[in-house]
């Protein structure tokens, strides 16, 4: 007798496992779940829709700097000697900038610095009295004349920039 009320009640209670797992029941949160479901789809919509916003407010900053660079010069056509391409472009930029094609370059910007300045620091660099390996290992065998006429030439890259408008 014992045994047939607990194997009725065992298959009782098994249904109602099977019926409520069937359902999505209790075990995924009945219809609670749902709702909270559906919230988290809208959150993820408004998520997704911030994300675009801020992916486009990026590219206009980009697109604005770039404008910012390209007006430092036009790289392509800047008017530069060979010396200063060949010697200083690589890292400094075709225009003094620092950047080229939008990457920043190893070298700081040389651009719109007073030419007085830059002859000043070049000849320090080649002194030893401004330490920097790379910029003295360039400049050792250049005569201070050469390095007169890169920092005047550098000295003149906003006035080049200016005619080239
Ligand atoms: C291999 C890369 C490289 C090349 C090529 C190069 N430079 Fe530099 N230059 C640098 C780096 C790096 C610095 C930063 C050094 C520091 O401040 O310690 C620098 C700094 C300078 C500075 C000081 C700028 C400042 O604001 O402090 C001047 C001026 C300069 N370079 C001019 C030139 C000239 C002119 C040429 C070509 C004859 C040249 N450089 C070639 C890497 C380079």
């Amino acid at each position: 007798m014992k045994n047939i009320i607990v194997g009725i009640l065992t298959v009782g209670v098994l249904a109602l496992m099977i019926s409520t797992f069937m359902r999505g029941g209790a075990f995924q949160g009945g219809e609670h779940a749902k709702v909270i479901e559906d919230f988290g789809d809208s959150m993820g919509e408004n998520a997704a829709t911030a994300a675009v916003d801020e992916k486009d407010d990026r590219a206009k900053e980009e697109e604005q700097l770039k404008a910012l660079r390209d007006k430092a010069g036009n790289v392509g056509a800047f008017p530069v000697s060979q010396a200063y391409k060949s010697k200083c472009a690589s890292c400094h930029g075709v225009n003094g900038s620092g950047f080229q094609n939008g990457k920043k370059l190893m070298g700081p910007k040389l651009y719109g610095q007073d030419a007085e300045k830059l002859y000043t620091d070049l000849i320090d660099f080649k002194a030893g009295r401004k330490e920097n390996m790379i910029m003295k290992g360039l400049l050792i065998n250049l005569s201070q004349e050469e390095l007169k006429t890169f920092a005047d030439e550098i000295g003149e890259f906003p006035a080049r920039a200016k005619a080239q408008e």
